[in-house]
């Protein structure tokens, strides 16, 4: 049996479920899995483009060798070389050594570093714009540097008008179904799919908004990504190409509240919890409170990225911020979160740090994020002299949320 499917015209998903790894890139919680996807142009010439995952290798090479139905491979795109995808390059090459493998320079470089076998016989170098003509279908290439590796290409078949995205539109997660059009995308994988962007390419925002101005001049049918489902309909490809432009623009897609806390004897948890009930009886709808010591960073912030503000509530240990507030903040940091407004809350015993690490963060650490006064910085637990504080910050978000445009306006 072969998990390949015709898409158009010639054109191959070749599909592979990777049940088996529990942290995508040893450090993301993949419960439900990831999908690699890679393609096949079955015309004059014969083409790959991608290959997979080390742990799909047999399957992807099982699917190769059905698809060419005993022709020779004449040419492997490799439009990314991060072993996700290109961990089985070397055994397609190896399988089929007369295979011509286009790529940018530096996608040679990164090869000969991952495998130590240089193929320079092999290499077709390629730049923005070239094209590889291969009978009815013609590839034109585009360069997407830093999505989210610098050697990225991608692939656009100018007879089906078909964008090949690399990792660009995909998702974590795993389905049965080949295109968005038959999963109930919004429901079941605008979370994971969210949850990919803001963490594997959410840092390099300008070079998304680069990639979707180039992809906004040429007429797109279908858009193949990497992991995930494939995108046919104009409705699929609408939806998740606008929310790309929310992601990587760092704009909101929902006005509310995410309140990530940290506790480590209840008591911050507590005054978060009183926070998001005064919140709600503002008339807050869906505040969203996660313990950051309890779930991964990757799950917060992907919902950090959805919402229009985020409540920062951790307590000082070890004269320090708590580090799983700490890790948290870093993370965001590293993915250049910004354009938010943030409310504090910060507990401390006999030293405070808890206060001063987090608005550091905010006002200097985070690109055009704003603080919401007051802040709090009790000591040990909320105390009835500190509610009516805590009152005046739940009214401040909720003003300043219901004062929020609406967030399709800022795309
Ligand atoms: Fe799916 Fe950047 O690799």
């Amino acid at each position: 049996m072969y998990c390949v499917e015709e898409i158009k015209n010639g054109i191959y998903w070749m599909g592979c479920n990777d049940f088996r790894t529990e942290l995508f890139e040893r450090i993301f919680p993949i419960p439900e899995g990831i999908t690699y996807n890679s393609y096949f142009i079955d015309d004059e010439k014969t083409c790959v483009l991608d290959a997979m995952d080390k742990s799909c290798r047999d399957e992807f090479l099982e699917n190769v060798e059905h698809l060419l139905h005993g022709r020779k491979l004449d040419y492997f795109v490799l439009q990314h070389m991060e072993p996700d995808h290109a961990s089985s390059a070397l055994a397609l090459i190896e399988k089929y050594p007369d295979v011509k493998i286009i790529g940018q320079p530096q996608t040679f470089k990164l090869f000969e570093q991952f495998f130590r076998h240089p193929c320079p016989n092999n290499y077709v170098s390629v730049k923005e714009g070239d094209q590889l003509a291969l009978g009815k279908h013609t590839l034109q290439f585009i360069k997407a540097p830093m999505v989210h590796w610098p050697e990225v290409i991608m692939s656009y078949d100018l007879t089906d008008k078909m964008l090949f995205s690399a990792d660009a539109f995909g998702m974590f997660g795993t389905t049965g179904n080949v295109y968005a059009d038959q999963v109930d995308f919004e429901e079941n994988y605008l979370d994971p799919a969210r949850r990919y962007y803001v963490n594997i390419v959410g840092k390099f925002g300008p070079q998304v908004v680069n990639v979707l101005k180039k992809a906004s001049g040429i007429p797109i049918d279908v858009i193949c990504p990497l992991h995930g489902v494939v995108f046919r309909t104009p409705e699929t490809i609408q939806y998740i190409v606008k929310k790309y432009q929310h992601w990587a623009q760092y704009v909101p897609e929902k006005k509310g509240v995410v309140i990530a806390f940290s506790s480590i004897y209840g008591n911050t948890e507590r005054a978060a919890c009183v926070l998001a009930h005064k919140l709600s009886q503002q008339g807050i709808h869906d505040v969203r409170l996660y313990d950051v010591a309890k779930i991964h960073p990757s799950y917060i912030t992907a919902k950090a990225w959805e919402y229009s503000h985020l409540v920062l509530a951790a307590p000082t240990y070890n004269l320090n911020l708590f580090l799983p507030m700490e890790s948290f903040l870093h993370d965001l940091k590293t993915l250049l979160f910004q354009k938010r407004k943030i409310a504090i809350i910060a507990n401390h015993s006999w030293a405070s740090a808890a206060y001063k690490t987090m608005v550091d963060y905010v006002e200097d650490q985070f690109k055009c994020c704003e603080l919401i006064e007051p802040a709090l910085d009790m000591k040990s637990s909320l105390c009835d002299d500190q509610e009516c504080i805590v009152d005046e910050m739940a009214l401040r978000i909720a003003e300043d949320i219901k004062a929020y445009p609406d967030p399709e306006t800022l795309i």
